[in-house]
This record gives structure tokens, C-alpha cells and sequence, in this order.
């Protein structure tokens, strides 16, 4: 699965879960994605990079409808995006993101933060959700912080929550948008390990991240992205080896001689 597939008409049979089909964007003047097509298969881990401005936090917001799109099509599990409501609602539960800032709800617990959305969205009673949210909570090695506040955690704890709430909704896919950027250099191993481990589980992820070793050891497939479009995508043996295009050889040139 090194290169991608021309989009194919039946999704549902081919497995494929997210599929972007001649998505463009502007923002006024500036054309921020350009004829983007690309398919994510169920189970496939994608490490988007890229120059900052290349586009790749718009492209993550359009796929949960942060961000609306001027024309093309998104489909999640064969579905379009819905545009508002319960729907919607639902589409953000099944497309769980985690960002750069950690986005905690600042004056909730730990806890309620990982019960908040399964209770609200997936409607499910107080006690289930609190047992989901304590096991994911061990799981990404934060159970002993379930009664504090985000503010007495570090960030790669605070991090490793968002993961949890994200996991929580059940979501069919997960997108990260440099998790780590905010991150103490200490703290950052933590988080990968645990985006690892979600990986080598099966979750179909779309992770911007310059963090090369994760991309080498986890993704499936990586999306170069750079002035709004799609340059080069392959295996990450192929693209960290053999960059084809000259926008790739000079990005990965300073990004790995810095
Ligand atoms: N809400 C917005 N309004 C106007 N311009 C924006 C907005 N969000 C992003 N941009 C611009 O779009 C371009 C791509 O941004 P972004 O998707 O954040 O890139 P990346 O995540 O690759 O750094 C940048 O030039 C940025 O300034
Ligand atoms: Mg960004």
C-alpha cells in the first residue's frame, strides 16, 4: 500500500473510510487546498507533512467539518458529511482529533472530561461511561489523575487525556494535528507510544507530525503536502530514502539536518 488509488466508486466494499475527492478550500484570496484526493482505508495510519501553511491543519479541520469545503466531496464511511445538528454532532464523535493545544475543558475533571461526550452524544448512563473513561484513562497511563483538573497535569498527561476523550466517542478514525509541538522534549515519547499502540490496534489515524521516527515505524503511508496540494505521497522507506519531488528532498533536508 505504497501509493494511493484512484478513488474508487464503492467504498464500503473496498474498505476504505475516509475519501476526499477534488477538495477545495479558500480562505478569501488564498487557496489553502487544492484539488486534494485522498483515500484512508480502515486500519491505515497516514503521517501528513509538510511546511507550515502547506495546508495541513485546514485539510484535518474539513475532514470533522471545522472547516467547510468550496467544492469536491468528503465521505466518512461512504457518508457525506453532514452540515449541522445531531448529525454533526455524531460525524465529530466518529472523527475523534486531537490538536496541539490539548483543549481540555479547563474546569471539569479529568474524568468528566473523558464521560462528558459518551453521556451528551452517545447517550450513554453515567456508570458505563465512567468505567469506559477509568479503563481508557490506565490505558493511556493516567488513571491515578482522574479526580484532578487539567491544570495539575503535565502536558504529555494532559495530552495523553485528550487521546482518552477522543477514544471514548468510539470514533471510527482519528486525526492528530502535532500533537507533540506543544510538548516538553520529555514529554513527547510518552504521547507516541501511546498513538503507537493505538496504531499497532488497528484505528485508522491521520497523524501531521514531524516526528520522523514515528512516521517510519507506524505509518502505512505518508501524504506530502506543500502550497495547498498533494506533491508526493509513498511508503515511508520510499519517501524518506528516495524523495521524488524537489519540494520533498528540500523539506526532509531541513527538517533532518537541523
Ligand atoms: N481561518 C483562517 N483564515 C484565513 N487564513 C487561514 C485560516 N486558517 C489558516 N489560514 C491560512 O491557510 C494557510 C494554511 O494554514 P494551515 O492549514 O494552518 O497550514 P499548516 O497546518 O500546514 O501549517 C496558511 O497560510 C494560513 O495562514
Ligand atoms: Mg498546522
Amino acid at each position: 500500500m505504497t501509493e494511493v488509488s484512484v478513488a474508487k466508486e464503492d467504498e464500503a466494499a473496498t474498505g476504505d473510510l475516509v475519501v476526499l475527492k477534488s477538495v477545495n478550500k479558500h480562505f478569501g484570496a488564498l487557496h489553502v487546498l487544492q484539488d486534494i484526493d485522498l483515500t484512508i482505508a480502515r486500519g491505515e495510519v497516514v503521517v501528513v507533512i509538510g511546511p507550515s501553511g502547506s495546508g495541513k491543519s485546514t485539510l484535518c479541520r474539513t475532514i470533522n467539518r471545522l472547516e467547510t469545503i468550496d467544492d469536491g466531496s468528503i465521505t466518512i464511511d461512504g457518508k457525506p458529511l453532514p452540515h449541522e445538528g445531531k448529525e454533526l454532532a455524531r460525524l465529530r464523535a466518529d472523527v475523534g482529533m486531537v490538536f496541539q493545544s490539548f483543549n481540555l475543558f479547563a474546569h471539569k475533571t479529568v474524568l468528566e472530561n473523558v464521560t462528558l461526550g459518551q453521556v451528551k452524544v452517545r447517550k450513554k448512563d453515567k456508570k458505563a461511561a465512567d468505567g469506559r473513561a477509568r479503563a481508557l484513562l490506565d490505558r493511556v497511563g493516567v488513571g491515578a489523575q482522574a479526580e484532578k483538573y487539567p491544570a495539575q497535569l503535565s502536558g504529555g498527561q494532559q495530552q495523553r487525556v485528550a487521546i482518552a476523550r477522543a477514544l471514548a466517542m468510539e470514533p471510527k478514525v482519528m486525526l492528530f494535528d502535532e500533537p507533540t509541538s506543544a510538548l516538553d522534549p520529555e514529554m513527547i515519547n510518552e504521547v507516541l507510544e501511546v498513538m503507537q499502540q493505538l496504531a499497532r490496534d488497528g484505528m485508522t489515524m491521520i497523524v501531521v507530525t514531524h516526528e520522523m521516527g514515528f512516521a517510519r515505524s507506524a505509518a502505512n503511508r505518508v501524504v506530502f503536502m506543500a502550497d495547498g496540494r498533494i506533491v508526493e505521497e509513498a511508503s515511508p522507506d520510499q519517501f524518506f530514502s528516495n524523495p521524488r519531488s524537489d519540494r520533498a528532498k528540500d523539506f526532509l533536508s531541513k527538517i533532518l539536518h537541523h
